[in-house]
């Protein structure tokens, strides 16, 4: 039985004081339930917020990383430091990182190796542009990025790596994929697990719709079997919102 996982993605948002307040203010309007709830905040206030994410079964993410330990590497940043941070999960492979910042899928692959040796939980994530969607690449554009971005690891890895789709076109547009093409999306993603590593990982690996998630269609997307949960970006910003799509979320979500 695969748990539900949603988490916020606050990008390049919030102060200390923000962020603090927000985690309060969240923890006391969810309801309980069994979805798994990431934060994650930039990287100078991940230290601020970790203890009172613990105190309240909060989990905590970073937006990126580094996959060496140390090093020359001016403004990058270790995964040994997000382990000592309490950090669980780490988000690789965004689109805007591959897009803005040139981020590959070979730098990628490595980094969700590195999340594994250091007890991180890679959130990969993959989907396509627009231009690639209009030229019906979508399926193929998928199985490339998780078959190139899961390079290296065992199967035993792979089933606790969380997949997020997130079509580019879809983030921040306001116009979200329907339930049936995040549907679509997330089979293929098992399919290319199950064909390059084992049915069992395909079967365990959990996997996310992002996109313009917002409390009105987080259940469509909570209704698709193969969709295990939401990475969201502009509604997790705000506690009353996020918490809102969240109990909405829990209510689909057969314990
Ligand atoms: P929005 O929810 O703002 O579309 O962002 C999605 C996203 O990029 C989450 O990582």
């Amino acid at each position: 039985m695969r748990v539900p996982i949603i988490a916020a993605n606050w990008k390049m948002h919030k102060t200390v004081q923000e962020a603090v307040d927000y985690v309060e203010q969240l923890a006391g309007l969810l309801a309980k339930g069994n979805v798994e709830t990431v934060i994650c905040p930039p990287f100078p206030l991940l230290g601020f917020v970790a203890e009172a994410c613990r105190q309240h079964g909060l989990r905590l993410g970073a937006q990126n990383m580094h996959w060496e330990e140390a090093g020359a590497f001016t403004g990058e940043v270790s995964p040994l430091l997000l382990k000592d941070l309490a950090v669980d999960y780490v988000i690789i492979g965004h689109s805007e990182r591959r897009q803005l910042f040139g981020e590959t899928d070979q730098q990628v692959a490595r980094k969700v190796k590195a999340a594994f040796a250091y007890d991180l939980t890679p959130i990969l994530c993959v989907g396509e542009t627009l231009h690639q969607r209009e030229a019906e690449q979508t399926l193929q554009v998928i199985a490339e990025q998780v078959r190139i971005g899961l390079e290296g690891l065992d199967p035993s890895q792979v089933r606790r790596v969380v997949v997020a789709y997130e079509p580019v076109w879809a983030i921040g547009s306001g116009l979200a994929a329907t339930g049936a093409d995040a549907q679509a999306a997330a089979k293929q993603i098992r399919k290319t697990i199950a064909e390059i590593f084992s049915l069992k990982a395909a079967r365990d690996v959990r996997i996310q719709y992002g996109g313009s998630v917002k409390p009105d269609n987080i259940v469509d997307f909570m209704q698709q079997e193969e969709i295990d949960g939401a990475l969201v970006g502009g509604a997790g910003l705000d506690a009353e919102v996020f918490a809102s799509l969240i109990n909405r979320a829990q209510g689909e979500v057969v314990s």
